[in-house]
Order: structure tokens, then C-alpha cells, then sequence
């Protein structure tokens, strides 16, 4: 990408975010001498009441003194020769949609020329069919409004169109394509997202249209063989956009390209389900100047004819299993006598070999070889490439010194990727580097202990990882000048010290900022929390956070300050920080009381206090946080109920930790309403009253419903043009078989209660049984009484049951030997009698399991039964069988129980293109940009720590 388009995307993220309200103004040509059209003011009027305008973004257009010239309102421009409206653009803002739907009026703005409603939300409602009416229409763009139903097949009336945009919508599969065919002034065509499987003459019918040159069918599930038309035909195209169709390598469309002289300029066939050799057929497309063939399962590496194409300019092959060696690529891209290639995207394959000199390709821009096995020295000779705006190598396995020679011409140098890498970086003190740089990825290098002192002459990156790089400095000699564009900062993992010097960030973005695992410490300044993500955790931040209230950011989506030093009472404006999802505070020295205004969270989804020492009643404001799955307020001093509209106004709830507080009165049988709840932790309170018998309808604990591994929480975070899709994963500390342990990865399969060290009286229902799907039962220190539900062995998942120190009488059912997964059985303390059953299970346990209970004999305990002779076998066979089922227990455990010390949280990433593609239900909001740019995604590196990876933007 070159630097005037770079600028560009600057300005779009600019106006993205900052001038959203403005952008109508810019379009208006009208002129003060012509008032407007009563008519057409009418009809503007009318459309306005068919919307829905929460951002004001229509206050203009209003009937009020002083308003009445239409030609004035937002979105509105007029000709100014005749008066007329000739064009309405109500695209002001991705982030601000109108909703509601377009009226049928529109028709009266009949000398309209330009149409934008894109970026809207019409709510599945039709396109009006009076459309076709507008017969002055050449620019129409509804990309990503949300239209639905029909298509109306009077846009075929429109025979001026040349723009015509209906990408990601929720159209109907259209029932033919009769008006696409008339649109005969038609030169560009977007149709993303509309099932074209049907028509296998789409070929036929597009191509048919005389000036049609760019032609975008992006999931369109076009028919993989189709009718081809004769090899004369008349359309070429300048962009062929046909990403993710599912097209194979005996797709007619590949018959097509090779043989019918077509003069496509830029092809796009990635996402699709091309195998074997790439064919030779591209190369006799002479016009190609841009090929993208990403994602894609080919065999082998590039053909030796690729060398012959002495147009290409850039070829991207990401993530299309290519295997050979680099070398070998280069050799059968070589081939003209000047070769043109300036972007070579290769990310992702199974490259070998070593990285030769590239002489061959003057005017390379963009080189991206990240995710492959390419190894030894990178050449010095690189440093001399002084076209090279953009080098991603990253996790391969390169090795040797990396020096200033490496860079010394790189002047344009604005992307940089050697993550993962075990290069040994060495730079003099002062070197001055010829570029600045605007995306540094250096994740996991060697850059420390000290922070690099090039860094510091950066002044316009925007995107910085230089996370787990062995810095141990003092983050006072790291510049704080960032550019007002910074859109991710991640300097987690590393030994960072010191003060976070306080200056008021003049961020335009709200950028990722992950500080987490270092050694920072004293007062969190406020601007951080002008982030759409922070993570401080891990860290020796201490003082209060009053600031918080000092910045209001509805951005801020994901807060973890947690296992830090902070103190204080929690500020009380948690208004200001209405996005938020994920709130994590825990271990932190805060008291007082939670803070009212939690409440107005409304989207939030975990809260997670534990290990503080909070104060008072849990707020009755919360119940407005609908949405909240994970409440964790473990650990504090809490006092009073357990709020019965936590059962009746939060359905989502999946964990629910009340542990060691001082809560007391009773269990509300409204807990039972949580049908997904897995994890009930209500231990040490002082909570009386009977176990409520409707516990069998959480269903979560009484039907095996697909469950996943972890408790996760899947949102999209917007960076700048991109979204990115961040998930993550709750995680707790769980009382297993005697100590704390916190769970992560399986935390979703730990179905689990704990009522113990309670006040608890009445029997153990009867319903309990029917909580099949439990681990972990835990009822201990109560003051139970009465029989152990004989059908207790129903609990077939169980395998930690703690039911010691109540008043429990009785025998042991003898069911309870059914239970084969059971590893960890208390009954004792209790008024048990009789004689313990036998059986392959039971037997594992030993006394310890039943002491204390007077009346109780038989094995493993010394007292035998009366009338008993030696005691009698435990079948040894059945002894045996234990074991193979304990070693099956182990290797429970082993999977995962112990683990989830993992640091930090997974970030999933896909590409604007993959968010959609898993989702199209997600209104993804800068498609708009997509004509103009080539959005690139490269997967993230990391599953260890889980990252926030770049999209290489070309
Ligand atoms: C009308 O406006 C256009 C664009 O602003 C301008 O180029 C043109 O000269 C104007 N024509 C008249 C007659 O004012
Ligand atoms: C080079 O081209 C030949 C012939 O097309 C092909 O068989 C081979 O796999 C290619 N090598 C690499 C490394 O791409
Ligand atoms: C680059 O490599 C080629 C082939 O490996 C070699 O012929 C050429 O001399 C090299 N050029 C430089 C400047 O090192
Ligand atoms: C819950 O939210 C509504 C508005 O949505 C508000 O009026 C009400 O006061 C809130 N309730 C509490 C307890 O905060
Ligand atoms: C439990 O479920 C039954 C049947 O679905 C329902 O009638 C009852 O009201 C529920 N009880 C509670 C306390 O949720």
C-alpha cells in the first residue's frame, strides 16, 4: 500500500470516528439562491418518520422557522442549476445507524442521481419497489443496511445505473435475474452475500452487461460448473471479486479465465476450495496485475510459469498449503526481463529453505513470509531494498545477529514483523533508523532488559507489540508521545517497573492497551482508561481508581485490573463505562461498598470481585445486568440475603460465586429459575433454611446439553477499520479435593455445587438425585439431618462428594457404590449407622471417609459389624477394576484440572471477511472501505498467551 493511501485510511478512521456527524455536510453542492422543492421536502419529511433516529443524525431536517430549505439538511444536496435534490447520502456513521425502514416517498425525489443508505439498519425490511421510479439513479449503494425480503426487480428500470451496491444484506434468493440484465449502463456490481447457486447462467447474464468492469460475488454460492460463454464475449473485467463460494479446482469459472481472453487486472478467488498444483491458466491471463488465491488447499509450491506474468504486481497466496523452498518460489517467479511484483504475501504455508537476496524484484514493497519454516541468516542485503514499506517474517525460524545493515536503506519502511523469531537483536545505543515505522510486531523477540532505544525515535506507529520481549527497564525511559491514532499497545509480559508517568493521551482511537504481568506500580493515570481494552493486570498498581470518574468512555469494553495492589472504595460512575462486558477486579484491596451505579451495565457479562473486601448488601441495581454469565463476588464481607432477583432477572448466569461472605437468611428457591447455571458456590455464609427441592430444574445440571470446555464470552472489538473478534474465557478458583485451584480451560465442565460451612437444616431433597450431570457435590458443615437420599448413585458424574459434619443418619445407601467416577467421598461426622456398603468403588475410601460416625461399621473402619465373621471380600477382581478406574480418573485430571494458569486471555482473530463468514448475521460495519482497499488478515502466531493479531492491510 503506498503512503497516500495509507493516508487515506487514516482519514477514514478519522471521519470513522470523530466527524461521523459531519460526513453529510460534506456532500451538500446546493445553493443558497434555490430554496428546495416543497415536494421533495415533503418527501424527505415523510422518509424521516419512517426512521428511527437515536444519534439526532436528522435533526435538520426539521419543518421548524428557518429550516425550510432542504437543500441545507445533512445528507441532502441539491443541483444547483435546477433546485432539485440530485442526491441523498444517509451513510453518516458506521457506528450510528438510522434504523427503521426506507419509504416508499423516495420516489418523489425523482431527479435523484446519487443513493447511499448503506451502514443503516432497515431491520430486514424491503428496498421500496418505487425505487424503479427514480429513473435519474446511477449511484445506488445500500451495502450493509440490513435490508431483507425480495430484491425488487424494478431496479431494473433504472437504466441509468452504473453503481449498484447490495452487498451483505439478507435478500431472499432471488427467483431470476431479469433486471440485472436490463441494467445495461452498468459498470460496477456488488452482490456479496445474495445465493446466486440457481442461476448457473449469472456467467451469461454479467457478462452480457456492456460496461460492466467491476463485478463483486463474495458468498454468493455461485454453482461451481456453469455455462461459460463463448470465448468472444465482450465484458472484461478490470475487478473479478469471487471470494468464498466453495469452488473447486473443476469450477467453470477457472475454464472460463484460462480460455476466453479475459482482461481481468485483479482477481480474487481466496476462501474457496481449490486443490492440487495451482494451474498453469493464470499465467495466460496477461493482463493480471492482482491475484489473491489465500486460503485455499493447493498442493506443491507456484509454477514455474507465475515467471512469465510480467504484469503481476502482487500475488497472495496466505494460508494455501504452498510447501518448497523460498528459493525455488523465487526462481519460478522469475522469469520476465523486469519483473513488477511489489507484494508478495506468502503467510502461512510450509515454506522452507533460506531467504535469498531478492535482487530480482526492484520494486518489492511488501513482503509477508510470516508462519512458515523458513531458516537461517536473513540476508543484509535486505537493508538495500529501499522500496520495502512492509516486512512481515514472523514465527519462522530464523536465526543470527539482526543489525542496522539489515535496514540501513529502508526509508519506507512502515511495517514490521519479526515476532516469534530467535534473533539476537543488536543495535548500537544511538542508531537513528531510516524509517518510521507504523506497525511493530515484535512479540516474544530478544529486545531487553533495556527498552530499545530506536523505539523511541517511532513517533507514528499506531500499533506496538513488543510483549514476552525480556524488557525489565523502567517505563520512565519508554516515550509516552504516542500518536493520537494508537490503536494497540501490548507491553504485557515483561518486567516492567516503575510510575506510569501521568500526560493526558490525545487518543482519537480507543485503543487496545495491555500492560498485564509487569511490574508497574503507584496510581493508574487516567487516560488508560480512555481504551476500548485495558489489561493491567498482573501488576503492583496500587491507590484508588477515582479517576475512572474522570473520563467517560462508552468504548471501554473489557476492564481487567486484577491481582494488583488497588485500594480505596470503588468510585461510584460506572455510567461513564456503559460498553462494558468483561469487568475483572479481583484480587485487589478494595472495600466499601459495590458500587450502585454497577447497575448501569447493562451489557455487562462478567463481574468478577472475588478476593476484595467489599462491603454491604450486593446491590439491587445489578438486576438491571441482564446479561451477566459470570458473578463472582467470592472472598469479601458481604452481608445480608442472597437477592432473590438473582434468580428471576439474570437467566443467563452460568457461575454463581457467593463464597466466604457474611451472607445469611436463605437459599431463595428462585436460584432455581438459572437453567444454565454450572457452578453454585454459596460456601462459608451464614445462610439457614432448607436446600431448596426445585434444584432439578436448572437443566445445565440435570441434561448433558452440549456444553463447552469453557465459559466463554465472544465479542467484536473495532480497531480502526478492522473488527476484530475477541473471546474470552472466564476463569475461577474451584475447591477441589482440598485446595484451590483456578480453572480456565475446563471451566465449562465443572458442574459443581458447594453449600458448605452453612447453617443449612431440613433433609437433602430428593431432586438432588435427578443433578446428574454434577462433578462436585459439596453439602459439608451444615446441620443436615435425616437419611442420605437412598438413589444417591444416580449421580453418575460425581466424583468429589463432601457430605461430613451434619447430623446425616441412617445407612449408606448402598447405591452410592454405583457411582463408578467417584474419587473423593466424605461422610464423616455424621450420625451414620450400620454397615458400610460394599463395593469396587466404595472400597478405594478410607476410614477417614466414615470416622465419626458412631453407629458405622465395617470396612475400611476397625469395628466389625455384629454377627459379621472376618471381614468379608471387596470381590479383589473388583479391587483391580479400581485401579483401572482410578488411572481413568487421573487421566481426567491430567487433561486439564490442574492446569489454567494460563496467562492473559485468548484473543481469536479472524479478518473482516471471517468474522462474516462465521456470522453473517453480524452487521459488520466498513465493508465500505473494501472496494477501496485489499483488507488482508494474517492469523495471529500465538495460542499460548493468545493474541491480538494484525491484519496485514494492503
Ligand atoms: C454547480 O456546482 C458545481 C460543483 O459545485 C460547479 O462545478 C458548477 O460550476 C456549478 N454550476 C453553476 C452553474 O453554478
Ligand atoms: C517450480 O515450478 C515447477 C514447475 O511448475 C513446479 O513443479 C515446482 O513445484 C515449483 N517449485 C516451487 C518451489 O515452487
Ligand atoms: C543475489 O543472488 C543471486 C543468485 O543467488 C546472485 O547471482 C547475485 O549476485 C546476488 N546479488 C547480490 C547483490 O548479492
Ligand atoms: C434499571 O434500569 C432502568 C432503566 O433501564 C432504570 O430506570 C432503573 O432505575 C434501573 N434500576 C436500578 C435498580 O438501577
Ligand atoms: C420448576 O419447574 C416446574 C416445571 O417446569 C415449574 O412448574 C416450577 O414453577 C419450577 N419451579 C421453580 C422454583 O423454578
Amino acid at each position: 500500500m503506498g503512503g497516500s493511501s495509507l493516508q487515506l485510511l487514516f482519514t477514514c478512521i478519522v471521519l470513522l470516528l470523530c466527524l461521523k456527524p459531519t460526513l453529510g455536510n460534506y456532500w451538500r453542492v446546493g445553493d443558497a439562491n434555490h430554496s428546495c422543492v416543497e415536494r421533495e421536502r415533503q418527501a424527505l419529511l415523510k422518509i424521516k418518520e419512517d426512521l428511527v433516529d437515536d444519534y439526532g443524525l436528522l435533526s435538520s431536517w426539521s419543518t421548524a422557522e428557518g429550516k425550510n430549505d432542504c437543500c441545507k439538511w445533512s445528507g441532502v444536496s441539491c443541483s444547483n442549476q435546477t433546485g432539485h435534490i440530485i442526491m441523498l447520502n444517509l451513510n453518516f456513521s458506521v457506528l450510528e445507524p438510522l434504523r427503521g425502514k426506507l419509504s416508499p416517498f423516495l420516489a418523489d425525489l425523482q431527479y435523484l442521481n446519487y443513493l447511499d443508505v448503506s451502514f443503516n439498519d432497515f431491520n430486514h425490511s424491503p428496498i421500496p419497489e418505487s425505487i424503479g421510479s427514480l429513473s435519474f439513479l446511477s449511484h445506488l449503494d445500500v451495502t450493509n443496511a440490513n435490508f431483507g425480503r425480495n430484491i425488487p426487480f424494478q431496479l431494473g428500470n433504472i437504466s441509468r445505473l452504473e453503481y449498484l451496491d447490495l452487498n451483505y444484506n439478507h435478500f431472499n434468493n432471488p427467483k431470476n435475474l431479469e433486471w440485472l440484465s436490463q441494467l445495461s449502463s452498468l459498470k460496477h456490481l456488488g452482490m456479496v452475500g445474495v445465493n446466486l447457486s440457481k442461476f448457473n447462467n449469472w456467467l451469461q447474464i454479467v457478462n452480457k452487461l456492456p460496461f460492466l468492469t467491476s463485478l463483486y460475488l463474495e458468498h454468493c454460492n455461485l454453482p461451481n460448473i456453469f455455462s461459460v460463454p463463448l470465448a468472444n464475449s465482450s465484458t472484461s473485467f478490470d475487478v473479478l471479486y469471487l471470494p468464498y463460494n466453495s469452488l473447486t479446482s473443476s469450477s467453470s469459472v477457472l475454464e472460463w479465465l484460462f480460455n476466453s481472453n479475459s482482461s481481468v487486472v485483479e482477481l480474487s478467488l481466496f476462501g474457496n476450495q481449490f486443490q492440487g498444483m495451482i494451474p498453469d491458466g493464470f499465467s495466460k491471463i496477461k493482463s493480471l496485475a492482482d491475484l489473491y488465491l489465500d486460503d485455499n488447499e493447493f498442493e506443491g509450491g507456484i509454477p514455474k510459469s507465475f515467471g512469465g506474468m510480467c504484469n503481476l504486481k502482487t500475488l497472495s497466496l496466505i494460508r494455501a498449503n504452498l510447501s518448497g523452498k523460498f528459493l525455488g518460489i523465487i526462481r519460478n517467479l522469475t522469469g520476465c526481463a523486469q519483473h513488477s511484483i511489489e507484494n508478495l504475501y506468502l503467510d502461512g504455508n510450509q515454506i522452507t529453505g533460506k531467504l535469498p537476496n531478492l535482487t530480482t524484484f526492484p520494486s518489492l514493497s511488501a513482503l509477508s513470509l510470516s508462519s512458515n519454516h523458513l531458516n537461517g541468516k536473513i540476508p543484509e542485503s535486505l537493508g538495500k531494498k529501499s522500496s520495502l514499506e512492509t516486512l512481515n517474517l514472523g514465527n519462522n525460524s530464523f536465526e543470527g545477529v539482526i543489525s542496522e545493515t539489515h535496514f540501513s536503506k529502508l526509508k519506507k519502511l512502515k511495517y514490521l514483523d519479526l515476532s516469534y523469531s530467535p534473533l539476537i537483536f543488536n543495535f548500537s545505543s544511538n542508531w537513528v533508523p531510516p524509517f518510521q515505522l507504523e506497525r511493530i510486531f515484535l512479540r516474544s523477540c530478544q529486545l531487553g532488559p533495556r527498552f530499545p532505544k530506536w523505539l523511541q525515535t517511532q513517533k507514528n506507529f499506531y500499533w506496538l507489540d513488543i510483549s514476552n520481549s525480556g524488557i525489565s527497564d523502567n517505563i520512565s525511559h519508554f516515550y509516552w508521545d504516542f500518536s493520537p491514532q494508537l490503536l494497540v499497545l501490548d507491553l504485557s509480559n515483561n518486567q516492567i517497573s516503575g510510575h506510569i508517568p501521568y500526560f493526558s493521551l490525545e487518543i482519537s482511537n480507543f485503543p487496545f492497551i495491555d500492560l498485564s504481568t509487569n511490574n508497574l506500580e503507584g496510581e493508574i493515570p487516567s487516560f488508560l482508561f480512555k481504551a476500548e481494552h485495558l489489561n493491567l493486570s498482573h501488576n503492583m498498581f496500587s491507590e484508588p481508581i477515582q479517576s475512572l470518574c474522570t473520563i467517560k468512555n462508552e468504548f471501554l469494553i473489557f476492564l481487567d485490573l486484577s491481582n494488583n495492589r488497588l485500594s480505596g472504595e470503588l468510585p461510584d460512575c460506572w455510567m461513564h463505562l456503559k460498553g462494558l462486558k468483561i469487568l475483572n477486579l479481583k484480587n485487589n484491596h478494595f472495600f466499601g461498598e459495590i458500587p450502585r451505579s454497577m447497575g448501569l451495565l447493562l451489557g455487562i457479562e462478567t463481574i468478577d470481585l472475588r478476593n476484595n473486601s467489599f462491603s454491604g448488601e450486593i446491590p439491587s441495581s445489578l438486576k438491571n445486568c441482564t446479561k451477566l454469565k459470570y458473578i463472582n463476588l467470592g472472598h469479601n464481607n458481604l452481608s445480608g440475603q442472597i437477592p432473590m432477583w438473582l434468580g428471576t432477572s439474570i437467566p443467563n448466569l452460568v457461575v454463581l460465586i457467593l463464597r466466604s461472605n457474611h451472607l445469611h437468611g436463605i437459599m431463595p428457591s428462585h436460584l432455581c429459575h438459572l437453567a444454565h447455571l454450572q457452578l453454585l458456590d454459596l460456601a462459608l455464609n451464614q445462610i439457614s433454611g432448607s436446600i431448596p427441592k426445585c434444584l432439578n430444574n436448572i437443566t445445565a445440571l440435570t441434561q448433558k446439553l452440549s456444553s463447552s470446555t469453557t465459559i466463554t464470552h465472544e465479542y467484536t472489538e473495532m480497531l480502526g477499520m478492522m473488527l476484530y473478534s475477541i473471546v474470552y474465557d472466564d476463569q475461577a478458583f474451584w475447591m477441589w479435593k482440598g485446595s484451590e485451584h483456578e480453572y480456565k480451560n475446563i471451566l465449562g465442565l465443572l458442574k459443581s455445587i458447594d453449600l458448605s460451612s452453612n447453617k443449612l437444616t431440613g433433609t437433602i431433597p430428593e431432586e438432588i438425585t435427578e443433578l446428574v450431570e454434577l462433578i462436585s457435590l459439596n453439602l459439608s458443615r451444615n446441620l443436615l439431618f435425616g437419611q442420605i437420599v437412598s438413589n444417591i448413585g444416580a449421580l453418575q458424574s460425581l466424583d468429589f462428594l463432601d457430605l461430613s459434619k451434619n447430623q446425616l443418619s441412617g445407612r449408606i445407601p448402598f447405591s452410592l457404590s454405583h457411582i463408578d467416577r467417584l474419587s473423593v467421598l466424605d461422610l464423616s461426622n455424621n450420625n451414620l449407622s450400620g454397615k458400610i456398603p460394599t463395593g469396587p468403588q466404595l472400597s478405594t475410601f478410607d476410614a477417614s471417609s466414615y470416622e465419626g460416625n458412631p453407629n458405622l461399621c465395617g470396612e475400611p473402619l476397625p469395628k466389625l459389624c455384629l454377627g459379621e465373621g472376618i471381614a468379608q471380600n471387596p470381590a479383589m477382581n473388583g479391587s483391580r477394576e479400581h485401579v483401572g478406574i482410578q488411572e481413568e480418573e487421573e487421566g481426567f485430571i491430567n487433561r486439564g484440572f490442574y492446569v489454567c494458569v494460563a496467562l492473559g486471555f485468548i484473543a481469536g482473530f479472524w479478518g473482516v471477511v471471517g468474522t462474516l463468514l462465521l456470522n453473517m448475521s453480524l452487521r459488520v460495519t466498513y465493508f465500505r472501505f473494501l472496494n477501496g482497499f485489499k483488507d488482508r488478515f494474517l492469523y495471529g502466531n500465538s495460542t499460548e498467551y493468545g493474541q491480538i493479531s494484525e491484519a496485514a492491510l494492503k
